[in-house]
């Protein structure tokens, strides 16, 4: 009868409704023709300890076999393992039970030996961690059909360190988080449920991740009170059957409070970084260690005190030292305060400038955390110099899973291909090879210690992330962190089978949105390595170019009237091309060799310059990429809609709201960031599309009853740079007019403003018929940062398809306001077929 209900919804062809909260470890009932003979009749864990994670690989395989195959397989902890078993336990426990076990010489700590063969599979751990990611690859491979009998292999993880970093503040926000509040904390204390937090430690183990950082960079010293530390104490109960250790950040001025100093080298501040390190070892006695941001962003640190940044982090090190803990002490150090007037001044040169000189100087169990490139997290960055100047120093990548820059999950931006590019980057330290991925795992450096930090932003949304889709971020990140010589689309293909199913329509399309995602956000957003265009005093969302030139933050652009992009040369600019090895240095010095997609990274040249790929000239590259990027984010859309039915409702809606807004946006950005810089540079579009929208009725010219006009900040996030918004807060406006375009069936788009706090109501009539009614609810919907103003994160648009018009039909548009949101409208657009405007 189990078997019966596990695979009727397959037997009746029913995708059945997934919320995504067990992710891509759904196990999903196989479908017709599967290999049953391959599935074992008993599974033996080698240790009886419940919260062993050997016994938790026993649980997770039946679990999993249940599901998949609808078979129920009795889990022992022990006694004669029979043909057709599945063993799984440390080297060390198969050694004691059944007698020397051969072929495990290779095995390192962390590492897997999977063998099956005839039915029998046996599945061995150096240390039982181990044999719970085997267990995990065994089903993996059993959901996607792709069990290889007779096959035996090891696989080792390249770095011991393979952590998230959870930004939750204590007051239950995520910060960069858009799937939800905190797992981890609730209003200044540590939650009292802990399930979520074993869930989702079960999910960063399936691919293989051991370590959580569970608090905010930006990190709160109330995390160290006794009632916190207790739950410290909870949290890794939660997560240690999955062999996940649970890490904390610090404030670096935590002992402030008591001694009123927290200078690194006075004896009493160690002595009492040391107290409380005993005391938090006593709750969790294998905690990872410490992650410490430390004078950057108005953080506290040991500059404070004249101290070097190498003395700030041993101080930790010298306190886990005896615990066996680590410290990532992170290299994201800068001023916000340097000058723009100053030609020379570089942020992207501070990493090297501090850590550089301390090469050596940091303890061993001191690792060295490099965000991925000099600035922060752009939709395109060189690797960062750091990684090749540290030789005597561990090093870790940081990687942002969660896409602060790159559309905070209401947009699709698969990031595997980015973090491929930089991790095979070759830095030619020494003119030798030297690969990111090859430093950070300490093989090119030979360092003891190394690996990566990804930033998940997961929050209790059941989704976790805030979108299906940016899942196979999370996914991406722990694989690689495992092995980073694995494929982008190797990655993505195992995971959508796990996520979605083998059907190869939904392979294929999944695939192809993947992986035009990141060239689609790219061309729309940010280009030629100029940085995502966004409004970097705000929100980090929607277009806003002219917030990142002329303040001290250092994310600029140097956009002028005539010339654009960062000097970064030896001779004439920052210097910060000479920061790289002698070879790449070379490169990226000289505007002839650098990369078309760095140009402006490196070099400040005209709007005319001409790119050595294309012959295009820069600003008709902007104008090119951001129509060309905006029109591949509409074909997403079909192709979104072509799985229907081919996967379950739920995700497929959910999804679909999505690609639609991401479409929406992207004109948005399209549309913004063209006529910004057509503005700045007063160069004409050949092709004549920046500013000319021959299929739109500009709101503010319609016939306005209690609807006024509006004048838009930033001015390019407005089409014709105005909207309307209603004259009362309490009542509703209309705006009127008549259909100028021919008669015919129109796809007809409205854009208007979607603000946080407010849910304005819609409606648009053609004709005396009603077209559409909606609410201006997205920040219900979407999640990414909000903003209460008319600007380019709230302009968003709705379609509505197919509509017959009539040449002379009344337009009416009603908008009724809510709260601060004054029912914002900007245009109309009617687009007969195959038209995008
Ligand atoms: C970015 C991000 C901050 C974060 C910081 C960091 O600047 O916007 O929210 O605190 O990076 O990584 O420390």
């Amino acid at each position: 009868m189990q078997l019966l209900v596990a695979i009727l919804p397959v037997l009746l062809g029913i995708v059945l409704g997934e919320d995504g909260s067990q992710g891509w470890l759904r196990y999903a009932p196989a479908a017709k023709g599967c290999k049953s003979q391959q599935v074992p009749s008993a599974i033996v864990a080698l240790n009886s300890t419940k919260i062993s994670p050997v016994y938790t690989a026993g649980k997770e395989l039946q679990r999993g076999l249940r599901s998949i195959l609808g078979k129920a397989v009795d889990l022992t902890t022990g006694g004669r393992s029979n043909s057709s078993a599945i063993v799984v336990g440390t080297v060390d426990a198969y050694n004691t039970a059944y007698g020397s076990v051969s072929g495990v010489e290779d095995l390192e700590d962390d590492g897997y030996l999977l063998s099956t063969h005839d039915g029998s599979v046996v599945i061995l751990g150096r240390n039982q961690r181990g044999a719970l990611y085997g267990a995990f690859e065994y089903l993996s491979q059993v959901a996607r059909n792709n069990v290889t009998s007779g096959s035996s292999y090891i696989s080792n993880p390249q770095v011991p360190i393979r952590w998230t970093n959870e930004w939750d503040n204590m007051d239950g926000s995520v910060e960069r988080g858009y799937g939800g509040a905190s797992n981890f904390f609730r209003g200044g204390y540590v939650v009292d449920n802990t399930t979520r937090a074993a869930e989702y430690a079960r999910l960063l183990a399936s691919v293989g991740i051991n370590g959580v950082i569970i608090n905010n960079v930006n990190a709160n010293a109330t995390l160290l009170s006794d009632r916190n530390v207790e739950g410290l104490g909870r949290l890794a109960d939660a997560m240690r059957p999955y062999g996940v250790q649970l890490g904390i950040s610090l404030n670096f001025a935590s002992p402030n409070a008591t001694l009123g100093t927290f200078d690194p080298l006075d004896p009493k501040v160690d002595a009492w970084w040391a107290n409380i390190t005993n005391q938090i070892y006593k709750k969790v006695p294998d905690m990872a260690g410490y992650l410490v941001k430390a004078n950057s962003e108005g953080q506290p640190g040991p500059l404070t005190y004249n101290r070097t940044l190498a003395d700030g982090a041993n101080m930790f090190a010298r306190a886990v030292e005896p615990h066996g803990g680590v410290v990532m002490f992170r290299a994201f150090v800068y001023d916000n305060h340097i000058s723009y007037a100053n030609w020379t001044s570089d942020r992207a040169n501070a990493q090297l400038e501090f850590f550089q000189p301390l090469d050596g100087k940091f303890d061993e169990n001191v690792i060295v955390q490099i965000k991925y490139g000099p600035i922060d997290f752009q939709v395109r960055e060189p690797a960062s110099p750091l990684f090749a100047a540290l030789h005597n120093t561990s090093t870790a990548i940081e990687l942002q899973v969660t896409p602060e820059y790159l559309g905070q999950n209401c947009h699709f931006v698969y990031l595997a291909p980015l973090w491929k590019e930089i991790l095979d980057f070759d830095l030619r330290a020494d003119n030798k090879s030297s690969m990111v991925k090859d430093i950070v795992s300490g093989q090119r450096f030979k360092r003891p210690l190394g690996g990566y930090a990804g930033v998940p932003g997961a929050g209790t949304n059941t989704t976790w992330l805030g979108s299906h889709m940016a899942m196979s971020n999370l996914y991406a990140y722990g694989r690689l962190a495992w092995d980073a010589s694995l494929g982008s689309e190797d990655i993505l293909e195992d995971w959508t089978r796990l996520t979605f199913g083998s059907d190869q329509i939904v392979l294929d399309t999944i695939n192809d949105i993947s992986m035009k995602s990141w060239p689609a956000y790219e061309n729309y957003s940010g280009n030629l390595g100029v940085q995502t265009l966004t409004d970097i005093l705000y929100t980090h969302f929607g277009p806003n170019p002219a917030s990142q030139d002329n303040n001290g933050w250092g994310q600029w652009l140097r956009a002028g009237n005539v010339t654009i992009g960062m000097d970064r040369t030896i001779e004439n600019g920052t210097g910060n091309a000479g920061n790289y090895p002698p070879e790449i240095a070379e490169m990226y010095n000289d505007i002839d060799k650098t990369p078309d997609n760095l140009l402006l990274w490196f070099h400040h040249v005209p709007y005319t310059q001409r790119l050595k790929s294309s012959n295009e000239t820069v600003i008709q590259h902007f104008y090119n990429a951001h129509y060309a990027g905006a029109a591949s984010a509409q074909t997403f859309v079909q192709q979104w809609e072509s799985l229907k039915g081919k996967i379950d409702h739920e995700r497929f809606e959910h999804q679909l709201f999505r690609q639609t807004y991401q479409a929406g946006h992207s004109l948005v950005w399209r549309d913004s960031i063209t006529q910004y810089f057509y503005n700045l540079s007063m160069i004409d579009d050949e092709s004549d599309r920046v500013g000319n929208h021959p299929y739109r009725i500009e709101a503010e010219s319609m016939k306005l009853d209690g609807y006024k006009s509006y004048l838009v900040n930033p001015f390019h996030a407005a089409s014709g740079f105005t909207a309307i918004v209603t004259t009362s807060n309490t009542t509703a406006g209309t705006a009127t007019t008549e259909v100028p375009f021919d008669s015919g069936m129109y796809d007809v788009a409205v854009n208007y403003y979607d603000l946080f706090n407010g849910t304005s109501s819609y409606k648009l009539e053609i004709g005396n018929r009603t077209v559409g009614v909606w609410k201006g609810d997205n920040e219900k919907k979407l999640g990414h940062e909000p903003s209460r103003y008319l600007d380019g994160h709230t302009a968003t648009r709705i379609t509505f398809r197919g509509i017959a018009v009539q040449k002379g039909d009344t337009v009416r548009i009603t908008g009724q306001p809510d709260g601060i949101e004054p029912a914002p409208l900007d245009y109309i657009s009617f687009l007969p077929p195959g038209i995008v405007d």
